[in-house]
């Protein structure tokens, strides 16, 4: 562990709606759906833990009783959590400002966006951030399309000149956005105004700007992922399997053979297929005929019965997948009960509880909300 972070805090921006993920954020705000069976702010915790950050600030809009209920105060895994809940959400800056009595009044600390997926080496962007004599540093990476964040102008030596939210794809200047991860000296909190809905991305970052305040950016080809779609949820947890970030938390559960996980209790059917990478909870069943192709990550208590056929998808706890089913690069919630011979394919999401009919066909990225029956019984 780094001495230089020894008692360094962090922020973590859990405030989201997480509306792109709905009907998944319907009944959990998106920091704790699970990524490879684990809520995904543990994979957030782990990278603040490896870099010695143990002191962690949970700006929360919504839900906030679901994070304490997930991690109390924090000790189980060596850290300190405080959670900060905002009556109505602030933004991104307004939820920094509202942690402030938690942070030291003269201390650097460090704010993470909470749906970020990195191996971003913190100690490193801390060390950069103190060469720089920076104020406010930021974390980039290089994408395609620019346009759904926020881009940033530099100098070839991290001189931020401008930051532009989301701007129009013909009008990104440049393929740098920030990633999300923020080094902050205290002095960034005067410029937030208390009580009111801020964000950073259009306020404060710009505001510095025009004030000639040293911001800088700090590039990095470090692994990188926005959780917030169904297309990226699904792609992160077939990154994390396929081993392409350097830090991260492995499967739990016994390895039945290669890159074929299974948790305490589950049981496998000789005449099953099975190939990885594949993650199976704690207590599934995977009945005879059943062919699954990874990547596939199945929560505890899943059912896969004969015949089924899987591949590609997300699915959480205590989910049946009927005899001859067939799903496909989608993604399911706790208690579904997917019918004999129905389909779920194209990146289609279905909500907890819900019902998939038999022989129904659920595709083309369709939302099914939580409960329900599909198809009407
Ligand atoms: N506490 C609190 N209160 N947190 C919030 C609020 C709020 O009102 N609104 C959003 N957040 C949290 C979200 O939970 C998320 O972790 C983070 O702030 C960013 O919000 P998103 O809604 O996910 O924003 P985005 O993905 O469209 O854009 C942001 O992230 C991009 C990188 O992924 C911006 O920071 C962009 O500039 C950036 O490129
Ligand atoms: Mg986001």
């Amino acid at each position: 562990m780094s001495p230089f972070y020894e008692s360094m805090k962090a922020v973590i921006l859990v405030g989201g709606q997480g509306t792109r993920l709905l009907p998944l954020t319907a009944n959990r705000p998106k920091p704790l759906i699970p990524l490879v069976n684990r809520p995904f702010l543990d994979h957030v915790l782990n990278l603040l833990r490896a870099h010695g950050i143990q002191d962690v600030a949970l700006a929360i809009a919504h839900l906030a009783e679901n994070f304490e209920q997930a991690y109390g105060d924090g000790s189980q895994l060596g850290m300190k959590l405080a959670y900060v809940r905002e009556i109505e959400p602030m933004g991104t800056g307004g939820g920094i400002k509202n942690v402030e009595k938690y942070l030291e009044p003269d201390q650097t600390f460090v704010v993470f966006n909470g749906d970020i997926l990195t191996d971003l080496d913190l100690t490193d962007m801390l060390r950069f951030h103190r060469e720089n004599g920076s104020l406010c540093t930021i974390s980039l990476t290089s994408v395609d399309d620019p346009s759904a964040y926020g881009v940033v102008d530099m100098d070839e030596d991290g001189h931020i000149q401008r930051f532009t939210e989301k701007p129009k794809r013909e009008d990104a200047t440049s393929n740098w956005i920030n990633a999300g991860t923020y080094i902050l000296e205290p002095e960034v909190l005067e410029y937030i105004p208390a009580g009111q809905h801020y964000m950073v991305e259009r306020g404060l970052f710009p505001i510095l700007l025009a004030e000639g305040k040293p911001l800088y950016g700090y590039r990095t080809g470090a692994y990188w992922l926005d959780i917030g779609t169904p297309a990226k949820y699904l792609q992160a947890q077939e990154d994390l399997l396929a081993g392409r970030l350097k830090l991260y938390l492995a499967p739990e559960g016994e390895l039945l053979w290669d890159r074929v996980w299974a948790g305490e209790g589950t049981f496998v059917h000789s005449e099953a297929r099975i190939a990885g990478p594949v993650v199976l909870g704690k207590g599934c069943k995977v009945g005879p005929g059943v062919s699954i192709t990874g990547p596939v990550i199945l929560g505890d208590g899943c059912q896969v019965c004969e015949g089924a056929q899987l591949e590609r998808l997300v699915a959480w706890n205590g989910v049946e997948f009927g005899a001859k089913s067939q799903c496909k690069e989608c993604l399911i919630a706790n208690d579904v009960k997917i019918s004999g011979g129905s389909q779920v394919e194209g990146m289609a999401v279905v909500g907890d509880n819900a019902v998939i009919d038999p022989g129904q066909r659920v595709a083309d990225g369709a939302r099914v909300q939580p409960g329900p029956v599909v198809g009407g019984r």
